[in-house]
């Protein structure tokens, strides 16, 4: 009976044994239930009386070093799994980053916040007004008759019923009108709609419309409105022009046209009320006098970025929206 023999196997098999699986098999082959070293240990009783206790304690000692190097060789294996768990699990700090771009608000979102700033802090109340309009509210109570000529230049979007998309945010002046005595000072962006569709013309834009009714009320306060207005929306010193024009609803009335990059650009129609609007809508002319203004918020936006096209702020082309961000 060579136990030393066996330890060396043992040691030998054990070092050998690449990973825990390995090792219990190796355990089993030496100290299971038919492991060599209980096959020995069984074989104790054919020894001899005086022989046994000397060899029982060589078999012992032979179970307890098997049994301390498995012991040892258990602790490595797992701490190499351990390592190896970890490294997979690794992060490469090196790898460098997925761009990530942050959204941020429309420029023409951006503008009309901007817009609204402006003229609340001047005193301007927020009003609102349907995007279905009626005609008498679009066309008549701003003094457009059915066969006036100035109903052409609309280009309007009928609908079956015989409303309209509102071609201009100026039919909520008469709404307010309707419902309010002076002192009146209000504003009120939004979308308006028109057959329109050209490098400076979208179907879809957004006017803010602004109405100032009062006693003695007259071009000059217009005037002045205007010009703080521009100043503080382009946040820079812009060249700006009044224009003489037209418009059915106010009287005198005119244009305002701002220097762009290709020349001068018209963003505003404004001008003093018509007294025919004022009483067509229960203000009394005699003793109340306003001013009117309605510009293209899209239009400005566009000049203060240096946009060659409006159509572009509707493309939604990511390229182009991200250099607002
Ligand atoms: C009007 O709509 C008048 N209601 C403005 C007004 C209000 C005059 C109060 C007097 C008193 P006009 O059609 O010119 O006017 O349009 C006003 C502005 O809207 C234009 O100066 C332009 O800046 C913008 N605009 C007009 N059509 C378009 C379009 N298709 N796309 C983008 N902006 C437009
Ligand atoms: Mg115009």
């Amino acid at each position: 009976m060579n136990v030393s023999n066996l330890v060396d196997r043992a040691t030998t098999d054990i070092a050998n044994a690449p990973n825990i699986d390995a090792l219990e098999q190796t355990r089993v082959k030496y100290l299971g239930r038919n492991g060599e070293i209980t096959q020995l240990l069984r074989a104790l009783k054919t020894v001899s009386q005086a022989e046994r206790p000397k060899v029982g304690a060589a078999i012992h000692a032979a179970k307890k070093s098997i049994e301390n190097t498995l012991s040892e060789r258990l602790t490595e294996l797992e701490s190499l799994r351990q390592q190896a768990l970890t490294s997979e699990a690794k992060i490469d700090v090196s790898l460098s980053s997925r761009t990530h771009f942050r959204g941020s608000l429309h420029p023409v979102t951006h503008s009309l916040a901007l817009i609204e700033d402006i003229l609340v802090r001047a005193n301007f109340k927020v009003a609102q007004g349907p995007e279905i309009e009626d005609e008498y509210h679009n066309f008549e109570a701003l003094n457009i008759p059915p066969n006036h000529p100035a109903r052409a230049m609309h280009d309007t979007f009928f609908l079956r019923n015989g409303m309209v998309l509102r071609t201009h945010t100026s039919p909520v002046q008469i709404r307010t009108m309707e419902q309010e005595q002076p002192p009146i000072r209000i504003i009120c962006p939004g979308r308006v709609y028109r057959r329109d569709f050209d490098r400076t013309h979208t179907p879809m834009f957004h006017q803010v419309e602004g109405l100032v009714v009062d006693r003695g009320i007259n071009f000059a306060h217009l005037k002045a409105t205007v010009i703080n207005f521009v100043e503080a929306f382009f946040e820079r010193h812009v060249e700006i022009r009044f224009r003489a024009s037209y418009f059915p609803f106010t009287e005198p009335s005119a244009e305002v046209d701002v220097l762009g990059e290709s020349g001068w650009q018209e963003v505003m129609g404004c001008g003093v009320v018509h007294p025919n609007v004022l009483s067509m809508s229960g203000i009394d002319p005699k003793e109340y006098s306003g001013f009117a203004f309605g510009f293209g918020a899209d239009r400005l936006a566009m000049l203060k970025y240096n946009i060659p096209d409006l159509r572009m702020l509707f493309d939604n082309d990511l390229r182009f929206l991200r250099q607002f961000g």
